[in-house]
């Protein structure tokens, strides 16, 4: 009985064994491919591997270890996309390393985007959009007219939020509102890490308040505001250096719910309010966050992995110069919010926002494939 199964199943195990050293050893055969290619993949990504549509990857002349990997993690589920984890579950391991071999094979593309189209930096594009805040709040951010607040230095993720509240209404100002109309989220995040990374200019003396008064009253804002009332939490605004009548304001708003916060409640005095003011307004501030300054900068910690010709036999990297800019786009995104399972990935693009994840992709998509 045991040798009668062991003889049924050994045909089996043959085959599985074939399977094995078929998948150890390929023998790709590009033309093989191109014909599956042809039936199955040119609709998205072209004979010559270009996508045809936005947001679908170019595969020509792509590093074949890596499109491999991709069509097996497509398969296994580990990448998600529906349509290529059917069709990549209906190929057998020998027709995607064939498939593999085309496309890798093919010449690289011309780059399709224009060559000499300068890609700015959200600091750079930030800068050129804070001209028209200038007349109210400074040209690098550091207002000098009573009650209007300095935005140098300034948290970017509070600088975000504040621009939304006016926009939105929920800080009913309105020529914050009139300021602000039609702006989108990578605008606000542009000029949010512009102004973070503006040096706040020391104060003089306060136009309001005692400041010696105020530092005792203190106490229990230092816990989120930071000592002196310099923010170590991008939420958090930094008070240090702002202009004194503007922070009187921003309390009273609080307190009068005006301005509607849940932990921002306030229980001071006018005289209270005005000293605590003094205080953060004479203190020395820092810019937030001093970034790089170029998009070529953000890419140079990039380049380390995927500058052309790099190679590492520790782990299959994409070349990325050329790339679909939406593509791009939507990989690094998915990596930033922990969709996509690379935690390299993950961790480099993490400190990314959107208007960062914009810039260097357009930075990479502008670039000839190499
Ligand atoms: C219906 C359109 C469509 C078809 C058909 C299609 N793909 Fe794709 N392919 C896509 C899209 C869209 C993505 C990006 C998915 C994502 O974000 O993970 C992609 C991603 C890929 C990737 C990952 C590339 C990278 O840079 O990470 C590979 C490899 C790939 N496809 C190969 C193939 C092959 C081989 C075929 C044919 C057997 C095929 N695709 C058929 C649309 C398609
Ligand atoms: C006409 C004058 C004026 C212009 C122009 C203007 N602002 Fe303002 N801004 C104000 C005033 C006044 C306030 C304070 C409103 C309040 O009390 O909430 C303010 C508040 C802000 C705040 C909130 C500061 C904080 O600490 O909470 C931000 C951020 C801001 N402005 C950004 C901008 C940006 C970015 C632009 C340019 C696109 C701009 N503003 C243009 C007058 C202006
Ligand atoms: C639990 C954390 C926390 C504590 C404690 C706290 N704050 Fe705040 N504060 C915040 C946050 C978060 C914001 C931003 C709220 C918003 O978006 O309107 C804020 C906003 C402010 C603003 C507006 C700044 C601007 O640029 O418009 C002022 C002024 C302020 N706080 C003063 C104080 C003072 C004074 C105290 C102590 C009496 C204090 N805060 C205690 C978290 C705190
Ligand atoms: C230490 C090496 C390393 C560094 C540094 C690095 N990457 Fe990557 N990158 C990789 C590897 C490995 C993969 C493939 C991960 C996977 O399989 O999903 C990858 C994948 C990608 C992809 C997906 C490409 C595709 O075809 O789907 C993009 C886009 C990308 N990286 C952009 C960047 C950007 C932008 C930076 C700089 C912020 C960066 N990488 C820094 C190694 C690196």
């Amino acid at each position: 009985m045991r040798q009668l199964a062991l003889i049924a199943l050994l045909p089996l195990l043959l085959v599985a064994c074939a399977d094995e050293q078929e998948a150890k050893t390929p023998q790709p055969d590009v033309n093989a491919g191109k014909a599956l290619a042809k039936a199955h993949c040119a609709g998205c990504h072209g004979l010559d591997g270009r996508g045809t549509a936005p947001g679908i990857p170019h595969l020509a002349a792509q590093v074949d270890a890596y499109l491999y990997q991709s069509l097996v993690a497509y398969r296994e589920g580990k990448r998600t996309h529906a349509a290529l984890r059917d069709m990549t579950k209906e190929l057998s391991t020998k027709e995607i390393h064939d498939v593999v071999a085309f496309y890798s094979s093919l010449p690289p593309l011309e780059a399709q985007m224009d060559k000499k189209a300068i890609t700015l930096s959200p600091y750079e594009r930030g800068k050129a959009a804070s001209k028209a805040c200038a007349r109210c709040h400074g040209g690098d951010g550091n207002a000098t007219e009573p009650g209007m607040p300095s935005l140098a230095g300034q948290q970017p993720l509070y600088f975000v939020s504040a621009l939304q509240a006016y926009l939105h209404g929920t800080r009913n100002i309105e020529t914050m509102e009139t300021e602000l109309r039609g702006m989108n989220r990578v605008e606000m995040e542009n000029l949010a890490l512009y102004y973070a990374s503006q040096t706040p200019v020391r104060r003089g003396k306060p136009t309001v308040g005692d400041p010696e008064a105020g530092e005792p009253l203190t106490a229990r804002c230092g816990g989120c505001h930071g000592a002196h009332g310099v923010s170590h939490d991008v939420t958090t605004p930094t008070l240090a250096g702002q202009d004194a009548q503007y922070l009187v304001s921003a309390i009273k708003a609080y307190r009068d719910q005006t301005r509607v916060h849940d932990i921002m409640l306030d229980d001071n005095t006018d005289q209270e309010i005005a000293d605590i003011a003094a205080f953060y307004a004479t203190q020395e501030s820092k810019a937030a966050h001093v970034g790089p300054i170029t998009v070529q900068e953000l890419s140079a910690k990039c380049d380390r992995c995927h500058a052309p010709g790099i190679e590492n036999p520790a782990m299959a990297i994409p070349k990325i110069h050329g790339q679909d800019r939406d593509y791009l786009i939507r990989a690094l995104r998915a990596y930033h919010d922990g969709k996509r399972g690379s935690s390299l990935m993950h961790n480099m693009s993490l400190p990314y926002s959107e208007a960062i994840i914009e810039s260097v992709a357009s930075l990479y998509a502008n670039q000839d494939a190499k």
